[in-house]
């Protein structure tokens, strides 16, 4: 073995096959390549393939020290149409099937290291969505961080759901919840988290049943996350300090390296700038369009991946925006609608002409930071949420499921920046709220505070921040410790 191969430390990342923590990961794994990494980057089959899609043949070979290896899918993709079903499927294969893929990759690559100059793997960095890592590395006596993609938020929440079935708060006692009075109700279950209704809780909290998989998928990752030589999170301690002081209570060994949005637009440019890991392929005239655009002007409206939308909401979106009279830049992804097919009638298309464009999928964070986009009309997801932030750009918001209620719950509640757009979307209100953010009071002040928050996490995402330093010590003190 030569002495590049004996000396360089050789990180294996391996994501929940999913398009946001993807993302995630990818960023992560560029920060660690710049600081002298070998890194494996580990997809799902199909995954890799719908990267080599939307990228084109070969694009993802030939960037030096930075390699993708692939494991078998585990399960037959999202198809059932009904994404609570698909996520039950999801997380039951992610428990079942990965565990043996995952352990031969790792020899391989081991094997492999005496052969060429791939080193061999020194650590592994794995998404808290795939726990069953940690058993991987501890058969290996390799050190292992944990990954969480999501809000420190729905972290401390997540961690608690098993001890609220042991002592009694859940399953909630009977069907009140379900009505909409009840969901407003306050909670004070989880130290740390204040001004928390019961909607702004995952679903997770209205199963009945202690052993139901999801619950037991919940427990397991909290119990990883007590055997990881580390827990980082992709959050800043200026967005979410007072959950961080409750989760290092759990967690002693736990590090906020985020939000990576900002350490990325902040770190030097390498050969791996143009790596990125859009499942779905860019439509690049949004960029041209938004040229055309005054400053502050445009809404950008986007669903992320997962969240999907009856026609009837769809319209409502569209008249809403429409009646705004401001222009819009909205991405349909091919399976945002729930049954495939909807039509935006010619009425529609004519009213709006130039002033909206419809894509399929964009170069989001380039779309974010673009200077004629004023708001950003989102469903949460936490990426979307932090480069939003990151982006200096005030939201508005239509949750739909898992950590997103929460996330929106910190925009509008807690950071005042954002506008919640009621379950039960209907125009009038869209066209309402569009306008308070565009060119409204509320709009100008929460386009100001969303301002300085992006300073703030700039500064903790820069040498001397915190984040930095802590994306430091994790390698030093975890990520490069010999066991
Ligand atoms: C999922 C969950 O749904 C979300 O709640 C959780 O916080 C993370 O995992 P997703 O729904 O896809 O993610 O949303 P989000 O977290 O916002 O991630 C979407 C990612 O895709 C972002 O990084 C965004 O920049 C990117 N994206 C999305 C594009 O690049 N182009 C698009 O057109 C849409």
């Amino acid at each position: 073995m030569s002495n590049f191969a004996k000396t360089k430390p050789h990180a294996v990342l391996i994501p929940c096959p999913s398009q946001g923590h993807i993302n995630a990961l990818l960023k992560l794994g560029k920060l660690l390549h710049l600081r002298g990494f070998h890194i494996t980057f580990v997809n799902t089959e199909y995954n890799h393939n719908c990267l080599l899609n939307s990228r084109g043949p070969n694009s993802l070979d030939g960037f030096t020290d930075f390699n993708f290896e692939t494991i078998p899918n585990g399960f037959t993709t999202m198809e059932t149409g009904d994404v609570f079903q698909d996520v039950h499927l999801f997380f039951q294969s992610i428990m079942m099937n990965f565990i043996q893929p995952f352990s031969e990759l790792l020899t391989r690559l081991d094997a492999s290291a005496t052969a060429d100059l791939i080193p061999p793997v020194t650590c592994i960095v794995s998404d808290c969505y795939m726990p069953f890592t940690v058993d991987a590395a501890e058969q290996r006596a390799l050190p292992i961080v944990l990954f969480s993609p999501v809000s420190a938020c729905c972290s401390l929440t997540t961690s608690h759901i098993p001890k609220l079935f042991q002592n009694g708060v859940l399953p909630l006692k009977d069907e009140i919840y379900l009505t909409d009075g009840y969901l407003d109700t306050e909670v004070d279950w989880i130290p740390g988290l204040k001004n928390f209704r019961l909607k702004d809780f995952p679903e997770t909290i209205k199963i009945k049943d202690p052993n139901n998989l999801l619950i037991k998928f919940v427990s397991e990752m909290t119990d990883k996350c007590h055997r990881a030589s580390a827990v980082i999170l992709n959050t800043s301690n200026e967005l979410e300090s007072d959950i961080m002081n409750e989760l290092y209570f759990i967690f002693p060994s736990l590090y906020t390296i985020g939000p990576l949005s900002s350490f990325i637009n902040q770190s030097p440019q390498n050969h791996l700038a143009s790596l990125n890991s859009n499942l779905w392929k860019e439509d690049t005239k949004c960029l041209e369009w938004l040229e055309s655009k005054e400053p502050g002007s445009v809404v950008y409206v986007n669903f992320g991946s997962i969240t999907v939308m009856t026609p009837d909401q769809l319209l409502e979106f569209a008249w809403g925006l429409a009646d705004s009279k401001k222009p819009f830049l909205w991405i349909i992804r091919p399976d945002l609608v729930i049954g495939g097919s909807f039509i935006l009638s010619s009425e529609f298309v004519n009213e709006i002409s130039d002033r909206g464009l419809i894509a399929s999928w964009c170069p989001q964070e380039q779309v974010l930071n673009h200077p004629s986009i004023g708001g950003f009309l989102t469903h949460c997801g936490w990426n979307s949420t932090t480069e939003s932030i990151c982006a200096g750009v005030p939201m508005l918001c239509w949750p739909f499921f898992g950590d997103q209620p929460a996330n929106c719950r910190f925009i509008c509640n807690k950071w005042e920046i954002g506008l919640e757009i009621d379950k039960d979307v209907k125009r009038d209100e869209v066209e309402k709220l569009v306008n308070e953010l565009m060119v409204g009071e509320i709009g100008k002040k929460m386009r100001q505070k969303v301002m300085e928050f992006k300073k703030k996490v700039e500064e903790d995402t820069r040498p001397g921040g915190v984040s930095y330093k802590n994306l430091d010590k994790v390698i030093k003190d975890v990520l490069l410790k010999q066991n």
